[in-house]
This record gives C-alpha cells, sequence and structure tokens, in this order.
C-alpha cells in the first residue's frame, strides 16, 4: 500500500510523539511508526526527571495536565561526599524547580494524547526502512503490525528512532562525537518508602551512587558499577550492603530498604550527531545525542529538539521554505552542547576513575567543596539542572 504525508516520524517515543502532537496542533499532518508495541514502550524504565520547561511544553501544548497532579515538585537535591549532605537549593538559587515524573508516564500521556486527537502512529511495526532521503519526496518502508507492506512518501521525514537509530546511518557524511566511560549504572526499582525528601547524589571512595523515587511506596536507585557487570552477580543483600556503604557518614544516614524487583545495567556514553539534517531528513532525541544520565537531561533534550524541530517544519512545510531545515542543526545543538558538558561535569565530579591518582581524588573533593561553599558555582549546577531557558 502507498500512502503519503507531510511528515514521517520513525520512532514513536517521547520525542517522536511530542512533535506529532506539536504538528497537529500547527495544522500538519504526520504519520509516526514504531517497532515497538505500545505494552513494551510502557513498561521499559528510564530517567524520571522534567526540567521546569519540558513540564510547562506538556501542559501548556495540550498533552496532559497529569503531571502537575501526579508528579512531584522537587525544589532541590543533595550532593553527598565524605559522608556529608549539601543542598543545592533551585529555588533559592535560580527560582526554578524540576518535578519527578518518570519518561514512562510521559509516554503514556503523549500516547494518550495522539489517541485522544486521532493522531496517527502505528505500533509494532517491522523491516522499516527510508529511502530517496536526499530527494523531494522521501518516504518510510515497513510491514505493519497486520503484516501488510507499507510505503508513505512525505515532505520531510524525522528519525526519532533511538540510540541505535537505524535513520541515522543514512546520513552518509555525518560526523561523530563520541565518548565512552569506563563505569556504568547498577539500576534497581524496589518496594520501599523514599529515604530522603528530594535526589542525593553520591561521591564515595567506592563510586558514585543516586537515590531516586518512584512513589511513595516505589524508589528508583543506582550505583556506579563496571560496564560488563551482570546483574545475576548482585543479590539484594549485596545491593543493600552496596549502597548502604555508599551513603554512609557520621550524620548516621541510612537508605530504607524493600524488596528489589527490577536491575538493570545502563550503558553510559556521550554522543553527538552533526549535522542533523541531510537532505529532507531530520534527527532528534536520541538518535542525535546521548548523554551520561548523571544530569537528567536525555529526555529534556529530546522534547527540546522537537520543540525546535516543530517550528522549523512549520516553515519548511507551510511556507515550502526548505532552507528553514538547515537552521535545525544550529539551534538544536546549541543546548545539547551545553547539556553534554553538563552531563559530563556531573559524571566526572561524582564518579571514581579506576585509574585515578590520590592528587585526582583529592582535586575532584577540591572540586565539590568549591561547588557547595560557592553561591556562583551551586547557581551554576541549579541553572543546568533546571534546564536552559527556551528562546
Ligand atoms: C531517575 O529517577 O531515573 C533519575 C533521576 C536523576 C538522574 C538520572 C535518573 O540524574
Amino acid at each position: 500500500m502507498i500512502g503519503s504525508t507531510r511528515v514521517g516520524i520513525v520512532g514513536g517515543g517521547p520525542a517522536g510523539l511530542m512533535l506529532s502532537h506539536l504538528l497537529q496542533v500547527a495544522g500538519i499532518d504526520s504519520i509516526v511508526i514504531e517497532t515497538r508495541s505500545r505494552e513494551e514502550i510502557e513498561q521499559t524504565h528510564r530517567a524520571g526527571i522534567l526540567e521546569r520547561d519540558s513540564v510547562r511544553l506538556l501542559v501548556e501544548s495540550g498533552v496532559s495536565d497529569r503531571v502537575l497532579r501526579e508528579g512531584h515538585e522537587h525544589q532541590g537535591i543533595d550532593l553527598r561526599f565524605g559522608g556529608v549532605s549539601h543542598r543545592i537549593d533551585f529555588q533559592g538559587l535560580v527560582g526554578a524547580s524540576v518535578w519527578l515524573y518518570p519518561q514512562t508516564d510521559v509516554f503514556i500521556d503523549l500516547a494518550s494524547a495522539r489517541e485522544r486527537d486521532g493522531g496517527d502512529v502505528r505500533y509494532g511495526v517491522t523491516e522499516t526502512a527510508v529511502v530517496d532521503v536526499t530527494s523531494d519526496r522521501p518516504g518510510m518502508l515497513f510491514t505493519d503490525a497486520e503484516g501488510v507492506r507499507q510505503e508513505v512518501r512525505c515532505d520531510v521525514l524525522v528519525g526519532a528512532d533511538g540510540s541505535h537509530s537505524m535513520t541515522r546511518s543514512t546520513v552518509v557524511d555525518r560526523k561523530d562525537y563520541f565518548r565512552q566511560y569506563p563505569f556504568a549504572w547498577f539500576g534497581i526499582l524496589c518496594e520501599a518508602p523514599p529515604s530522603a525528601p528530594e535526589l542525593i547524589y553520591t561521591r564515595s571512595e567506592r563510586g558514585f551512587a543516586l537515590i531516586s523515587q518512584r512513589t511513595d511506596s516505589v524508589q528508583r536507585m543506582y550505583f556506579q558499577c563496571s560496564p560488563d557487570e551482570s546483574v545475576d552477580d548482585w543479590s539484594e543483600d549485596r545491593i543493600w550492603a552496596e549502597l548502604q556503604a555508599r551513603l554512609a557518614g557520621a550524620d548516621g544516614f541510612t537508605l530504607k530498604e524493600g524488596r528489589i524487583f527490577d536491575k538493570t545495567v545502563l550503558p553510559f556514553r556521550s554522543y553527538v550527531c552533526e549535522p542533523l539534517r541531510y537532505g529532507n531528513l531530520v534527527l532528534a532525541g536520541d538518535a542525535a545525542h546521548t548523554v551520561p544520565p548523571t544530569g537528567a537531561k536525555g529526555l529534556n533534550l529530546a522534547l527540546a529538539d522537537v520543540r525546535v524541530l516543530a517550528e522549523v517544519l512549520e516553515s519548511a512545510v507551510l511556507k515550502n521554505d526548505k532552507a528553514a531545515l538547515d537552521s535545525y542543526t544550529a539551534r538544536a545543538l546549541d543546548r545539547v552542547w551545553k547539556a553534554q558538558y553538563f552531563s559530563n561535569w556531573m559524571t566526572t565530579m561524582l564518579h571514581a576513575l579506576p585509574d585515578a591518582s590520590d592528587f585526582d581524588v583529592r582535586r575532584q573533593l577540591a572540586e565539590l567543596t568549591a561547588v557547595v561553599d560557592s553561591e556562583h558555582a551551586s547557581r551554576y549546577l541549579a541553572e543546568c539542572y533546571t534546564g536552559w531557558p527556551t528562546p
């Protein structure tokens, strides 16, 4: 079957669905294709922090205001090192907050809004390919969930198909900026009450740990591990002993423990693709860039990308000004590189590097002390964490 639309979107995660929603608000038709089923995406655990402007986008564009009712506003975080916690007061420093609202819920809201508004989202497709991306009528080819072979031609194709992006591989002239780290995160979900009112980012001699939250009875925690760590080597007792040891301090802080029902080792890398436009294909979200999770920026960057992209596509599609697509790379990458810097900074400031010398260790502690002792440095951290304003 051969069909057509204005914008073809490969990938139905938050970036693809948000873009499709914003395009509909602007009066532009799109079709989204996604290899996973809706249920499968709903069961994927991802990060949980939304910047102020990400919350605003969800609410003001009419996706949903559930984040305001069910999300939790966090006005700061704790940086913990040397067994002592230091609060970074976002409200006091920059007058902004972030919201704890898991990516799964963002996806659920977006998928419901697309369904409510009659958006065309095809889940569970297979054998996807993009063709003729440098022509005026690029296309997406796929087999739909009913097994029917489909071809959709469009004005512009968007690759929002995640970090293992298939669409990105068609960008032949791209430059890949890449950094690998000698560690990963071990993530758990457990049945326990919160151990603290806000998130705790901890540096210890045993490595980094992050105490995050999900609900009143479910918590999300992470600890630095080796990239080839196997979850099977970690019993509940071993996990709790490790987390407690990393959080321990003279203040007697202990984590509230509970049954662990999910264990995953998360990949960890920094990546940027440039340019983000190739002919009539543009990339967005994880397909375009990846950040280490320490700055909680991944989902926020994806939403910021598509906010810019929706504007650019309005010019490209409604005013037939394809040159507008050229401005997308520079506009999106400005924020992406700031986030790369911030995520890398938070990562190197808080993680134990396997080959660190005694000097490196003292320097790292001095860096943390300098940040919490300086109002200027704390404010910079708060500004980055809560998100740069959208022009
Ligand atoms: C999470 O809750 O999953 C989370 C929070 C903050 C981060 C990373 C992950 O920096």
